[in-house]
């Protein structure tokens, strides 16, 4: 037997969470640092009979209904954020060999008009404030140019296309996109040495074309990994809607199984993660539409998301009203200007999960099983224990089993924790 050489030793419980999706053919397509580890998954999923249905209600990159169709299963997910719906559907599709082939020529083509283009080109740019702190002058170029050669094709040809070039926006990206606050690195001693080079020789050219030609050859590697995970048939099903799961999702089929893993409540934005995909795409144009479409995710709160958040008001009580209360006067106290601010996005995200756990329960089967990946968060030192509320809300609405289970610890802070919420329905 052959040791892996070269490669770093797994991390504990790494399997658990997005990195482990990686290699996992259509799981590692593209990256959302929240997503959950595909493993963990088909674990959950390995113990129903054939031919179950599994719902997703938040499916972010579509993790749950593909691991479910490459089981046999239904999977079927929900989510608000249209970048996403389009992924997950390009995710659970079926490949046949025409379109593979097809996508084999469009590849060439797209390499061939895109390494022609003139550099002075005036080509379609998104509108990504400071475009240049992400990708260099080069590496833009070629983006542009690759965009616009793209966009000549169109159906599952074009979303595989598109999906390399998400992939290529990262690999080339001076952004490092394992974090949301997206770190830029600075430019390293190399491309110094060459930026100085090219203004000594007033060549700008050579610099960026080098840049240019390596994005170029970076799509075609992508494109070429894509399609090989796209070859493989899903024996099961998939259908992917777009749709609010605090509200009742009328094309559901009752699940035997709901799992998932929600927004958790720590703020975290999952527009302002995938903007570069979603700028690039043309799913979004204006900087506004990003703050729309995070106050209409639960727990969003970019941009003028959190400005609406101070005129928000309840629409009903839920089950943990008095115990939510309890903690949102300790962090209104303690959090200085922003404690009355984040009390109430503690108060609105549990609310909404209110809303969606009523709405939720008439697509599960009666006697089906739930389970919520989620972790517990804190706010100025005060624990907001999103897992016991979770709980509680379950056995309000009459669940059966309401058990919580300690998954992992999520990072060096002693106290998070990511958790499953599972129970059964009566
Ligand atoms: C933690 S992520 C899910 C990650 C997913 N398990 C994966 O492996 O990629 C939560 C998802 O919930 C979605 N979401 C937030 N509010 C929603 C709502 N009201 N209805 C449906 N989806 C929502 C977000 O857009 C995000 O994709």
């Amino acid at each position: 037997m052959t040791a892996a050489v070269g490669r770093p030793p797994v991390a504990r419980n790494e399997h658990l969470t997005f990195r482990a999706n990686m290699g996992a053919g259509r799981h590692g397509w593209l990256r959302l640092t929240p997503a959950y580890g595909v493993r963990l998954v088909r674990e959950s999923i390995s113990r129903l009979p054939a031919g179950s249905v599994v719902t997703d209600p938040f499916s972010g990159t579509g993790t749950t209904p593909l691991a479910a169709a490459e089981l046999g299963h239904h999977g079927q997910s929900v989510d608000v954020n249209p970048f996403l719906i389009w992924l997950g559907r390009a995710k659970v599709r079926r490949y046949s060999p025409e379109t593979l082939l097809a996508a084999v020529d469009a590849t060439r083509e797209v390499i061939r008009t895109a390494t022609r283009t003139d550099r002075d080109a005036i080509l379609w740019q998104p509108d990504i404030f400071n475009i240049e702190r992400w990708w260099t002058p080069g590496t833009l170029d070629a983006l542009k140019a690759l965009r616009a050669a793209v966009d000549a094709h169109e159906g599952p040809v074009r979303d595989l296309l598109d999906i390399a070039l998400c992939r290529v926006l990262i690999t080339r990206s001076n952004a490092a996109f394992n974090h949301q606050s997206m770190s830029f690195s600075a430019p390293s001693e190399k491309s110094a040495r060459a930026s100085a080079r090219d203004a000594r020789d007033s060549a700008p050219a050579l610099f960026d074309r080098a840049a240019a030609e390596a994005t170029i050859s970076a799509f075609a590697l992508e494109m070429d990994a894509v399609a090989q995970s796209a070859r493989f048939a899903l024996p099961g099903s998939a259908a992917i809607h777009q749709g609010d799961s605090r509200t009742r999702i009328n094309q559901l089929k009752e699940a035997d199984l709901i799992l998932t893993s929600p927004p958790y409540v720590n703020r975290m934005s999952y527009v302002r993660e995938l903007r570069p995909y979603m700028y690039w795409l043309r799913f979004l144009n204006l900087a506004g539409d990003a703050g729309d479409l995070d106050w209409r995710a639960i727990g969003g709160t970019w941009g003028t998301a959190t400005s609406k958040l101070n005129g928000w008001r309840p629409e009903t009580d839920t089950p943990v009203d008095d115990a939510m209360a309890a903690v949102c006067a300790r962090i209104t106290a303690d959090g200085g200007k922003n404690g009355p601010l984040l009390a109430t996005y503690v108060h609105r995200y549990h609310h909404d999960m209110w809303l969606h756990f009523q709405a939720v329960t008439p697509a599960v089967k009666r006697g089906g099983a739930v389970s919520y990946i989620v972790g517990n968060s804190a706010f100025y030192g005060h624990d907001v224990p999103a897992h016991t509320w979770y709980a509680a809300m379950l056995r309000a609405l009459g669940y059966m089993n309401v058990e919580i289970t300690t998954i992992r610890k999520r990072n060096s802070n002693k106290s998070l924790y990511e958790y499953n919420v599972s129970a059964r329905r009566p």
